[in-house]
């Protein structure tokens, strides 16, 4: 875990799961589980018809709601789109963009997610950008590269200044909703080859005060020994984030 400066975030990715009444019930059950352990920042990601139910039953707590998404443009004829504008109206400071669901599923590249992320950047929102490679790419001996080149286009024309609002989840495509986790060894020298490259992109400095989080199949078994390495400051948790102890326990392992 970071040993400097670097602020350790435990995130939730809840995907498209739970109501606004499941939610609420879900941040009423871990509020008291998760209260006081401030070693780390804790936020769950929601559908958007479920974070203002989800702010509510956090006002007052360690626990803060962020988005799944976000567009580009601040408004206009993008059926079925939410602004970065729209989520700052409701309090929202947190989005996750560029996430591989987006990718794979809904035809994201890193043209787009580099336009979202300026966008949320620019509104003043807190960006997770997820990048990571697919099996066939570790398989190949190109993780580096691929990893390498997502930083670089993701975060074209983002200011040093505004780096301080990203956040960067590696998720290896192939251990997420897999139960395939990368060892510990993966994912630290994975995130250490984005360190490298945002230390090539803006300065040493720079890349030592982003906060990298590893993303794909961290449960409550792994978390510790993932969250021990240097170069991994929190993690991105999607099917563990449903589950209050299991999520919990994440966050254990991070004191
Ligand atoms: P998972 O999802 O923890 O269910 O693998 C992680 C993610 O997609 O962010």
């Amino acid at each position: 875990m970071n040993p400097s400066k670097r602020r350790t975030v435990i995130a939730g990715n809840w995907k498209m799961n739970f109501t606004p009444a499941e939610a609420t019930a879900f941040i009423n059950e871990i509020k008291p589980m998760v209260a006081g352990k401030d070693n780390c920042d804790i936020l769950f990601c929601a559908p958007y018809v479920t974070i203002a139910a989800a702010m509510e039953a956090a006002k007052g707590s360690n626990i803060k709601i962020g988005a799944e998404n976000v567009h580009f443009a601040p408004k206009g004829a993008y059926t079925g789109e939410v602004s970065a504008e729209m989520l700052k109206a409701i309090g929202v400071e947190y989005v996750i963009i560029g996430h591989s669901e987006r990718r794979q599923y809904f035809g994201e590249t890193d043209e787009t997610v580099n336009l979202r992320t300026k966008a949320a950047l620019e509104a003043g929102l807190k960006v997770i950008l997820c990048l990571g490679e697919v099996k066939e790419q570790r398989l190949a001996g190109i993780t580096d590269e691929i990893v390498g080149m997502q930083t670089k286009l993701d975060l074209a024309d983002v200011s040093a200044e505004q780096l301080k609002n990203v956040i960067i989840a590696y998720e290896p495509v192939w251990a997420i909703g897999t139960g395939l986790t990368a060892t510990p060894e993966q994912a630290e020298e994975t995130c250490a080859t984005i360190r490298r490259v945002l230390a090539l992109m803006y300065s040493e400095e720079v890349a030592e005060s982003v906060t990298i989080q590893y993303g794909g199949s961290m449960n409550e078994k792994n978390a510790a020994e993932l969250l021990a390495k240097t170069n991994v400051d929190g993690g991105l948790i999607g099917g563990a984030s449903l589950v209050a102890e299991k999520f919990t326990a994440i966050v254990d392992a991070a004191q």
